[in-house]
């Protein structure tokens, strides 16, 4: 095979008595392969009257205007593929004059050789290729609009010939012949419309499509044009609208089943529900939007209309005070470590100027008042207590009296007044503050949110597709094997997402509408997504092979380039709700108290337990 690539080869299959063929149409052929098919591979099929030598100089000619060629001068088969599958460079020419040329037509029919992007070449050599004839041999062939079947036909005596297109716009339609232009052999290709097939053959007469919408709720069918309950179905509604807005400009009728399954692969390699239908080929076009994966390339042909879908983790970040203890983050570790300090050096200060102070002068008159506040010899307990006072804002019943416990005293009050100042200042704004901790899908494994899914079919199958770690051990917590998984509707989440710590996964173009409708304005702050599914945005499929496929196309850019498209984005999908500062006032519930009613508990259980061992002690 690739020595065909490299040479120009021909073939000659039989050969037969002589006839001459004109120079021009050698002419005629390489003018319109260069001109109007840039086509470097031909097939051409000759009548068997054609000569040895007429071949080899017809050859010769090819090899000159550098075309790839066979000849045969009789038929036995068509080659599906002309050298190799660069199928759009490929022109299969018949002459149109041989017995066998309609038995050939018949043949590229069967193995669907009219389809789209091989071309045609037919030459009509004698003039009696009348419109009605033409339309009485293609009636039932399978030109459809994808195809490029040209045809040279003879007019008069000239040497001119006209150039004609044949197809049909659908299997139920009559066969239409648009005038291209002519050829002379003077004047070359003259065209008088230059506008590719698939503009010109826009009008398909009324044909009727079948599609199929893809419902998860059955009373969708009553608000698909309506924009009411946007929350359910909105790929179904957008692409309704858009298909009808295509089959309107292609003058088409369509009628639309019901499935509720976009389609996913069964055991036995065929797909279920959409999918499924259009490859049957049972419909022509999927009349919902559908998720781009691997597995439904080969089955069905994308087309560039998409719609604003996106699945993903959706929850406000946790506050800061229910994730981490914030009793111990309005200082730096160094401050802690310096209090610390101080306070391990005015302890023992404290309890020598006591000491010191007990052992002065106590009996002198003007101790008097001191000496009924402090009856007793000072310990390391009643040291304790007043720094222990001082430090909590609390109060102690010590009196200092002398220089040195004064200047002890004054000096623990001042410093446990500055720190208590700068503490609750910062302790204030650290109970509003929300964290932005969660970010990545292992972030929310590891966080202390519940998770749930809404349910929908989408959901259920993609979520037992996940291979790697994190996402798997997600599913887990969504749906813990041997139990009901928390599999709910999109409003329970989202109200869910509202009062609890809860992390919801869903489509979050309908989420946001519900936040929007739900929601008071503080809470609309922290919210977070995470995209988990790490799928595209579903678009448009159509059948494979379609002959449809290039008008479909250009609907959907016109429908793209007119606005159509965004004008459904907007009325059927929300925007993520803007946060607009968090003015609320904070309410401090048990949550936030979390930490000191942890120690209080503690230090309970602690007295409980000192209080049993005092008893036992006095037991014995
Ligand atoms: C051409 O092919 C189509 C299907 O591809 C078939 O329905 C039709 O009958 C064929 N026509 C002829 C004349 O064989
Ligand atoms: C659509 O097709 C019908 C049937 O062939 C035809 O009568 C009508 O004029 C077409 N409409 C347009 C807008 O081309
Ligand atoms: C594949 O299985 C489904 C049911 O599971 C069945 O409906 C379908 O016909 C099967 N397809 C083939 C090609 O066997």
């Amino acid at each position: 095979m690739l020595v065909y690539k490299r040479f120009l080869i021909f073939s000659i299959i039989s050969i037969a008595s002589t006839q001459h063929i004109n120079d021009v149409f050698v002419t005629l052929i390489t003018d319109v392969s260069t001109s109007l098919f840039p086509a470097t591979r031909i097939s051409c099929h000759l009548c068997n009257s054609i000569s040895d030598d007429e071949i080899l100089r017809l050859s010769w000619q090819f090899s000159n205007h550098r075309l790839i060629h066979t000849f045969r001068n009789n038929f036995d088969h068509l080659d599906p593929l002309i050298y190799d599958n660069l199928e759009h460079k490929n022109l299969y020419i018949l002459d149109m004059e041989c017995e066998y040329s309609i038995y050939a037509l018949q043949r590229a029919n069967a193995s669907e050789l009219f389809s789209s992007p091989k071309k045609w070449l037919l030459l009509g050599r004698e003039n009696h290729w009348e419109d009605l004839v033409i339309k009485e041999t293609f009636k039932d062939l399978g030109v459809y609009p994808d195809s490029d079947v040209l045809m040279a036909r003879k007019m008069n005596d000239s040497e001119d010939f006209d150039l004609i297109s044949i197809y049909r716009p659908s299997s139920v339609r009559e066969v239409i012949i648009e005038f291209r232009g002519n050829w002379s052999a003077s004047g070359g290709v003259r065209l008088n419309d230059r506008r590719v097939a698939s503009i010109r053959r826009m009008n398909l007469q009324k044909t009727p499509l079948k599609s199929c919408l893809v419902m998860t709720d059955p009373d969708t069918i009553n608000h698909l044009t309506d924009y009411q309950h946007k929350r359910t179905d909105p790929v179904t509604k957008a692409t309704y609208t858009w298909i009808n807005h295509m089959i309107k400009r292609m003058n088409a009728t369509i009628s639309f089943e019901i499935s509720d399954s976009w389609g996913y692969k069964m055991p036995n390699g065929s797909f279920s529900g959409m999918i499924g239908m259009l490859q049957r080929k049972e419909i022509d076009i999927g009349g919902t939007a559908t998720f781009f994966v691997a597995e439904r390339i080969e089955i069905v042909e994308y087309v560039q209309l998409y719609t604003k879908t996106r699945s993903g983790w959706l929850f406000r970040q946790p506050l800061l005070s229910s994730v981490s203890n914030i009793f111990i983050l309005p200082f730096q570790k160094r401050v802690w470590i310096a209090i610390g300090v101080t306070l391990s050096l005015v302890f023992p200060l404290l309890y020598m100027a006591m000491k010191w102070e007990y052992s002065q002068n106590r009996d002198s008159k003007s101790a008097k008042y001191w000496r009924e506040l402090n009856p007793a010899n000072p310990s390391f307990s009643d040291d304790f207590l007043v720094i222990l006072g001082a430090m909590a804002q609390q109060g102690y019943s010590y009196e200092p009296y002398r220089v040195p416990s004064r200047i002890t005293t004054l000096m623990v009050l001042i410093f446990a007044l500055s720190l208590y100042a700068s503490y609750t200042a910062n302790i204030v704004s650290l109970l509003q503050t929300t964290t932005d901790a969660i970010k990545t899908l292992a972030d929310l494994l590891y966080s202390p949110l519940k998770k749930g899914a809404q349910d929908v079919i989408y959901n259920r199958h993609y979520f037992k597709t996940f291979t790697d770690n994190v996402r798997k051990a997600l599913v887990e917590t969504v749906e813990p094997k041997g139990k009901k998984g928390s599999w709910m509707s999109l409003d329970e989440g989202v109200r869910k997402i509202r009062n609890e710590l809860f992390a919801f996964h869903g489509e979050l173009g309908t989420m946001y509408q519900v936040v929007q409708e739900t929601f008071l304005e503080d809470e609309k702050c922290g919210l977070t997504e995470i995209d988990y599914l790490n799928i595209l945005y579903p678009l448009l499929v159509i059948q494979k092979r379609s002959p449809y496929l290039e008008i479909i196309r250009n609907g959907a850019l016109k429908i793209k380039e007119s606005g159509l498209q965004d004008r459904e984005h907007f009325r059927l999908w929300t925007k993520k709700p803007e946060c607009y500062g968090n003015t609320n006032f904070i309410s401090i519930g048990f949550q936030e108290c979390y930490f000191p009613l942890v120690i209080m508990g503690y230090g309970t259980l602690i007295t409980v337990a000192v209080l049993i061992i005092e008893m036992l002690w006095r037991k014995r």
